[in-house]
Order: structure tokens, then C-alpha cells, then sequence
């Protein structure tokens, strides 16, 4: 192993000679330290303080030699130190570019194996009847509104025509967010009880013409049981335009039924009351399930009752006093009018997919939703 020599000769080629040996010495070191522990003792064996080899080099070379070779001796220490600094410098980084090849080569992943496939459920079969119901209305160009599901007395009743105590507001059993009482009427909160409030929040927004249908979520304070949930869906639709007419209600909703349930359903419209809708009905579809018969086979139909109808929908002509509250932006009864019509998504995708509870909806278990894909 290498050792620092006394100077006898402090020529410049006796100099040379000696620093060139050291050097070769270093690079060798160098070379062989594989691991943390060499090139600590490597770093140590010459960089030191005590008995270094630097040190050894001042205390050998430098502070014994003559007073006129002193510069020359200096310059080439001081070049030496500069030379094991880079060599320690690059001994480190070879070692540490060694250790991240090796963990990557330890990490590596075989990008070729199959991945792990995680189970995402099942499309939700209210959700998709909503969104079957929302594409037949698509391909008659009707567009998506949306609203909030926390809603102002104003939009859920007052712009309706449900004028404030009046008896009509008692058909729809509500949900009131509490400590509103300090507030006016009208912007009491509450959970709304239709989609209904969507067509006013949509008609103050966009001038007529209009086609629009509504998917969402509404609230009743109806007691669970197999047809009836205190949450469940709707979806409205609304057109106003000049000369919408009664019978363009029907010619749309009877050609919705037919793209929902079968080309050879018909429809039946009964006279019914909406306080927003002026004439109102309700809308049957012949039952799809007994073909209209009301029996199948010997047995008694259940889904419509072994009357061969169902009850689908309401729907009716907007009501002059609607068009009243958004007159500001276009809706002037005098020149528009319009048809509305609302349906239970849930009561759809019950009798579309042959559920006899409405809770099995909403209980969240996956191997019912998956049963519908
Ligand atoms: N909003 C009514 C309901 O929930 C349904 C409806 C909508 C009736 C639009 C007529 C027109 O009962």
C-alpha cells in the first residue's frame, strides 16, 4: 500500500516523479472501493486531519523543504488536494448512481402482467331509466336543466300557484328545513317536493322558446313502504313556444311511451288538477306487462290492477298565472304557451324492471343493482 516518502530531492523532476507515484496510488484506491464501508476508509486514509495522507504530504514534503523550493512544493500540494477532493467527489457519486441502479433493478415491475381489475359496481336501475327516459326527450331536441334539491316556498310553491295557505299545498306532503321562521314566506327553505320549481328557475334564465326536461331527486314527508319512499326521482318536462297546443302534449308524450315501453302501447289521458297546469290530466299507458287484458293467463294482472292501464304521469297546458312570474323575461301568456308534464322515475324503473318494493332501491346492495346490467 502506498506510503508517503521523506524528500531528499526537492528538484522539480524528483517533485513530479513523486507526485505522479501518489497519484497513481490515488486513482488505484479509487478504483477498488465497492462499498459504503471502503470509501469511508478510503475517504479517511486521505483526506484525515490526523495522519492523513494530505497531512502526511505538508508535514513530509512541504514544511521540510529548503526555503527557495518551497513554492514549487507548495503549488503542487495544493494541486494534489484539489485531485483527491475530485477523486473522493467522484468515488461517492459512482457508489450512489450504483445503489439507485440496483433498488430500481430491485422495484422493477413487469408492466406485462395483468393489472388488478376493481369491481365498479352496477349502473343504477332508477339512474338508468333516467337517463333513457332524458335520451328519448334528447332526440326530440329537448335540452337537461337541473336545480337545487334545497329550495325556496317561492319555487316550490308560490311561483306554482300554490298561493301561501292555500289547500293545494297539502297534496304535497313537505320536508322544512328548520329555524327559517325569521325569513319572509316565500324564502323559507324546504326539500322540494317536484321538480316542478326547475321550470321557473329555468324560465327566468333562458327566453322562449323553450324544451326542456328535468332528472332529479325530490323529498316527501311519506312514511316508507313497499310504493313509497320519503326520497325518490322525477323527471319533468317543459316546451314553450308560440301555438304549443294540448295535442302536441300528446303526440310527444305518446310517442315517449311508445320509445319507452314498446312500440304498441297506447295512451289514455283523464282529467285531472295541477294548480300549475290549466287544463291538467293524467296520463295512462295500456299496461305493458298484461297487454292491456288485465290478466295473464288465468291469473290476476298486479301491476295494473287487472285494470290493463297505468298511471304514468301528470301533465297539463302551463298556466297563464305561471307564465305571470316570469313575464319579465319573455313568457308573456298573451303570446306563448306551453305544456308540462312530470313522471316518477322510481315508479317507472319498478314497472319497467318488475321490483315489487321500491326500498330495494335505495338499500345500496350491489348484487340487486347488478341485476339489471
Ligand atoms: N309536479 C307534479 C307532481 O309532482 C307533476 C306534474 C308536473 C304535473 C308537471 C303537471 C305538470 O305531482
Amino acid at each position: 500500500m502506498y506510503k508517503v516518502p521523506k524528500l531528499a530531492d526537492y528538484s522539480a523532476k524528483a517533485l513530479d516523479a513523486a507526485v505522479r507515484e501518489l497519484l497513481s496510488a490515488l486513482d488505484q484506491e479509487a478504483l477498488a472501493v465497492g462499498s459504503e464501508s471502503d470509501y469511508k476508509a478510503f475517504r479517511d486514509r486521505w483526506m484525515a486531519r490526523k495522519n492523513g495522507i494530505l497531512t502526511q504530504v505538508n508535514e513530509l514534503w512541504l514544511k521540510g523543504a529548503p526555503k527557495d523550493a518551497k513554492k514549487g512544493v507548495g503549488q503542487r500540494v495544493n494541486e494534489l488536494k484539489s485531485k483527491v477532493d475530485e477523486s473522493i467527489s467522484a468515488t461517492e457519486a459512482r457508489l450512489s448512481k450504483g445503489a439507485s441502479a440496483s433498488k430500481l433493478s430491485a422495484d422493477r415491475i413487469d408492466i406485462t402482467l395483468p393489472g388488478i381489475r376493481r369491481a365498479i359496481g352496477a349502473e343504477h336501475p332508477v339512474i338508468k331509466t333516467m337517463n333513457e327516459i332524458v335520451s328519448v326527450f334528447r332526440n326530440l331536441g329537448y335540452s337537461v336543466s337541473e336545480g337545487p334539491e334545497v329550495e325556496s316556498d317561492y319555487y316550490n310553491f308560490e311561483a306554482l300557484n300554490f298561493p301561501p295557505n292555500h289547500p293545494a299545498r297539502d297534496t304535497q306532503d313537505t320536508l322544512f328545513i328548520a329555524g327559517q321562521d325569521s325569513k319572509a314566506q316565500r324564502d323559507r327553505l324546504l326539500l322540494r317536493t317536484h321538480t316542478s320549481p326547475v321550470q321557473i328557475r329555468t324560465m327566468e334564465r333562458l327566453k322562449p322558446p323553450l324544451r326542456i326536461v328535468i332528472p332529479g331527486k325530490v323529498h316527501r314527508n311519506d312514511p316508507p313502504d313497499a310504493s313509497h319512499s320519503p326520497m325518490f326521482h322525477q323527471i319533468e318536462g317543459l316546451a314553450v313556444d308560440t301555438n304549443i297546443t294540448f295535442g302536441d302534449l300528446k303526440g310527444t308524450l305518446d310517442h315517449a311511451m311508445k320509445a319507452l315501453f314498446g312500440s304498441s302501447v297506447k295512451t289514455h289521458f283523464r282529467p285531472s288538477f295541477f294548480p300549475f297546469t290549466e287544463p291538467s290530466a293524467e296520463m295512462m299507458v295500456s299496461c305493458f306487462i298484461c297487454g292491456g287484458s288485465g290478466k295473464r293467463g288465468s291469473e290476476p294482472c298486479r301491476p295494473c290492477k287487472t285494470t290493463g292501464w297505468i298511471e304514468i304521469l301528470g301533465c297539463g297546458m302551463v298556466d297563464p298565472n305561471v307564465f305571470e312570474f316570469v313575464k319579465h323575461n319573455g313568457y308573456d301568456p298573451k303570446k306563448v304557451s306551453g305544456f308540462a308534464f312530470g313522471m316518477g322515475a322510481d315508479r317507472v324503473a319498478i314497472l319497467k324492471y318488475g321490483v315489487d318494493d321500491i326500498q330495494l332501491f335505495f338499500q345500496g346492495d350491489v348484487r340487486f343493482s347488478q341485476q339489471f346490467g
